[in-house]
This record gives C-alpha cells, structure tokens and sequence, in this order.
C-alpha cells in the first residue's frame, strides 16, 4: 500500500537504526526523504543505496540555522515538505546514581534531544502552516515515562518532548499539523548498549525483541492519512514496558 504517495519527508537520524529503518519504510510507501543526521559517511552511504528517492543533508540538529537551511534543502530539492520526523538523539553519559552523576553532558543532551526537536518542529511547522499542513512526529522514549536510573539528563529531556509535543499539538492544529510522539524502548540499535534480553526478561510485558521497523511502523501510521484524526499522542513502542513488568503466574 503507497500510503505517502507524493509526500516529503525530512528523518533526523536517518541515518542508523530507528531513523534508518524508518527512511526504508518511508521511501517504500511512495514518499520522498531527506536523511538528516551528522554521521555523514553513513547517511551519504544509505542516500546512495536507495537512489533517487532519498538524499542525504548534514545536519546537526542543535544548531537552528542548520535545521533552517535543512527545511529550506527539502523544499527545493522535492518541492516540499509534508513529514517531520524529529528523531535524532543521544544517550549521554551512564552514571549509575545520581549522586554520582556531573551533569557535565546536560547542555549537548539537552541541545540535540530537546531543542532539537523543538527547532525542527518549528522550522517543519513554519512551512507546513503556509502550505496546508503535515504531520510532525517526535521521539520520545520509555525512559521518559517511567522514572528510574540512569540516564537522568536523557530521561528530562525526553520527559520534555512529550509535554512539548502534547502543546504544540493544541497549537498548530489551527494549521492542520498533526504532532504526535514516539515512545520507544528496549529496540537494538546505535545507543542501545545494554543486555537487552535480560531487560525484556524481566520489565516487558511482551516478550518479543522489538526491532527499528517496529518503530518506523509506528512513524508510517502518524506520517499518513491512516491517523488523520490524531494528534498529540505518546504512541509507546516498547512491547508493553510502560505498563510495568510481566506479570508471572507461579507455578
Ligand atoms: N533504541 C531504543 O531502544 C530507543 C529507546 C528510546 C528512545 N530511542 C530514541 O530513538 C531515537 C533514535 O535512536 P536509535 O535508537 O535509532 O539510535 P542510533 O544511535 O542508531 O541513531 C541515532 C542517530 O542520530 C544521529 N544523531 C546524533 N546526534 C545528532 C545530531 N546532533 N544531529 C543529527 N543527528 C544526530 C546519530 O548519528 C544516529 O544516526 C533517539 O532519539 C533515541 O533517543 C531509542
């Protein structure tokens, strides 16, 4: 099914994991993609490999004026843009406890996972609310839902994606932009550094090893006129985790 037929889209992170899997999916439903990330060996390499549908754009998506010239590269490359999906992030450092945690990585995890979206929001928004509307998605994460260690400056800056998607959501739908968020966890990938099996052992419900597509399925569905009528959701992709760990019967 051509869900996003003649639809252009910018994916933050396109270049790895989540944001990869997600330019695949977009790209095979008919749309157009720019692949935004600083890892320009890898995006240049996933731009070749899919041809004339996806071009690569380096990007840091911390800097406003990057992201600005990024919107402005999307509409004259592909006559416009439909589809933002602010993706991009970073995991910062790994403190065990807060205590014992310096902060010192809080400015550049706020900056690409916070302010990254937000800029990219505005810049996608911006466009779309002169020319009919679109659909902004954002990556959140399950850490941002559920309290806990470790992670802290990650998990408030995720925390703070939800909440500003949830506002934007009111904002811009005078525009007809739909803004809804993505809650991902436990999916292998660039930042996923953990013993993932023993994770989903004992905190998701479902016991299935979700993977990138899972998400970029997820991202399909608010991209396209299949969720028209949603906006300002936290979509959790993360076989139930959210909900608290499995429930056993004892034998
Ligand atoms: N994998 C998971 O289980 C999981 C769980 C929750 C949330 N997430 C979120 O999903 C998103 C995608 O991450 P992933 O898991 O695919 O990891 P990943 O490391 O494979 O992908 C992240 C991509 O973002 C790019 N990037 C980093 N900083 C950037 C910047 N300043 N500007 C532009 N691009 C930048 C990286 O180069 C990389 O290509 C992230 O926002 C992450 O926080 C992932």
């Amino acid at each position: 099914m051509q869900l996003l037929t003649d639809k252009v889209a910018i994916v933050t992170g396109g270049a790895s994991g989540i944001g990869l899997a997600t330019v695949e999916l977009f790209v095979e439903a008919g749309a157009r993609v720019v692949i935004a990330d600083v890892n320009v060996d890898q995006g240049m390499a996933v731009a070749e490999k899919i041809g004339a549908s996806a071009v690569f754009k380096q990007t840091d998506v911390s800097s406003a004026d990057q992201v600005r010239s990024l919107v402005e590269f999307a509409v004259t490359q592909f006559g416009g843009l439909n589809i933002m999906f602010n993706n991009a992030g970073i995991s910062g450092a790994i403190h065990s406890r807060f205590l014992e945690d310096d902060l010192q990585d809080f400015d550049r995890v706020i900056a690409v996972n916070l302010f990254g979206v937000m800029i990219g929001s505005q810049c996608a928004g911006r466009h779309m609310a002169k020319n009919g509307g679109g659909s902004i998605i954002n990556t959140s994460s399950i850490a941002a839902i559920t309290p806990g260690l470790p992670l802290i400056s990650y998990r408030a800056a995720k925390a703070g994606v939800i909440h500003f998607t949830k506002s934007i959501a009111r904002d811009l739908g005078e525009y007809g932009i739909r803004v809804n968020c993505i809650a991902p966890g436990h999916i292998p990938a660039g930042m996923t550094f953990y013993d993932m099996s023993e994770r989903i052992r004992v905190a998701q419900p479902l016991q299935r090893q979700g993977m990138p597509v899972d998400v970029a399925k997820a991202a399909l569905y608010l991209a396209s006129d299949l969720s028209a009528q949603v906006t300002g959701v936290i979509l959790p992709v993360d076989g139930g985790t959210h909900l608290g760990g499995p429930i056993r019967v004892r034998k």
